[in-house]
């Protein structure tokens, strides 16, 4: 088995690279953006057609997989994540840097089975910087060793969130409240890519101390906490304890005591489940 997902993750990162291109092509193009929850949540053909080459080849070679893929969901395909193997896509991880050519946009494929994360492939295609993890195998940036930041000091760290794309007020009043908490610790920084995904690539490369958002679905955090955890991180919930993938809420950091710190200080809260059928929402 091992030697079969080794070769499901090559094809990932080939995979990736290709998307890569075509949203690296899509960016010179005239562009149709259309919005879905709201006018902040942007979508483009792009991301569609890149989730569908994505999916296609992945079928070729393993027919028998599943998928979860942002914009299958958002086309009313149920989230499920079963025991079967399983590729969690994120076509295009940073729509709005992508809409306005901000130059963070990763293409993120996670891959469990049994519900375990077996490799994660983020591509963050304007740096052309392939990140990848393999469980147990450690993490890599272009085939270079990835390690998180040594510093145990949250005063001496930059942490990395985002504001998301929902515009509540209630949601918008935590999300200040818990930065301004942060802020006020001091840190060093605050920062945000706008991709989940290049976040935890960038605390699994030891620039950032840790990332944390409310709001984040399976496929924006699938492969980034694989690639943080195999550089040698810590995952954790908002509110302590282990990640669920499908709470749509994480913290990633270098170390268990920043991540408990940031713990401290978020005004959590809890968005309907990515598992919660859109009938309950
Ligand atoms: C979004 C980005 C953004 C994060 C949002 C995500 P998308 O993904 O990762 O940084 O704040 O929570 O939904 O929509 O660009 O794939
Ligand atoms: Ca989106
Ligand atoms: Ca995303
Ligand atoms: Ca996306």
């Amino acid at each position: 088995m091992a030697d079969l997902w080794q070769n499901a993750m090559d094809y990932a990162v080939a995979i990736a690279r290709k998307a890569g291109e075509v949203v690296r092509d899509a960016l010179r193009d005239d562009m149709k953006v259309m919005t879905k929850s709201s006018s902040v949540d942007l979508v483009t053909q792009t991301d569609q057609k890149v989730e569908q080459l994505i999916i296609q080849s992945v079928k070729e070679k393993f027919p028998t997989h599943r998928f979860i893929g942002e914009e299958s969901v958002a086309a009313g395909e149920a989230c499920d994540l079963t025991d079967s193997p399983t590729w969690i896509i994120d076509p295009i991880d940073g729509t709005t840097n992508f809409v306005h050519a901000f130059p963070f946009v990763a293409v993120s494929i996670g891959f469990s089975v049994n519900k375990q994360s077996e490799f994660g492939v983020v591509y963050s295609c304007l740096e052309d910087k392939m990140f990848t993890a393999r469980r147990g195998k450690g993490a890599f940036c272009n085939g270079e060793p990835l390690k998180v930041s040594d510093q145990e000091d949250i005063k001496q760290s930059i942490i990395a969130t985002e504001f998301g794309s929902s515009r509540e007020p209630e949601a918008v009043d935590k999300i200040f409240s818990s930065l301004r908490n942060i802020l006020c610790i001091p840190v060093h920084g605050v920062r945000g890519a706008g991709s989940a995904a290049i976040n935890m690539c960038l605390v699994a490369s030891g620039c950032v101390e840790a990332y944390y958002e409310i709001g984040i679905h399976i496929w924006d955090v699938a492969a980034g906490s694989l690639i943080v955890s195999e550089a040698g991180g810590v995952l954790m919930d908002v509110e302590g304890g282990g990640v669920d993938l499908m709470s749509r809420r994480i913290v990633a950091a270098n170390r268990r005591a920043i991540a408990e710190r940031i713990v401290k200080e978020i005004d959590s809260f809890s968005p309907p489940r990515d598992d919660t059928p859109p009938s309950k929402q």
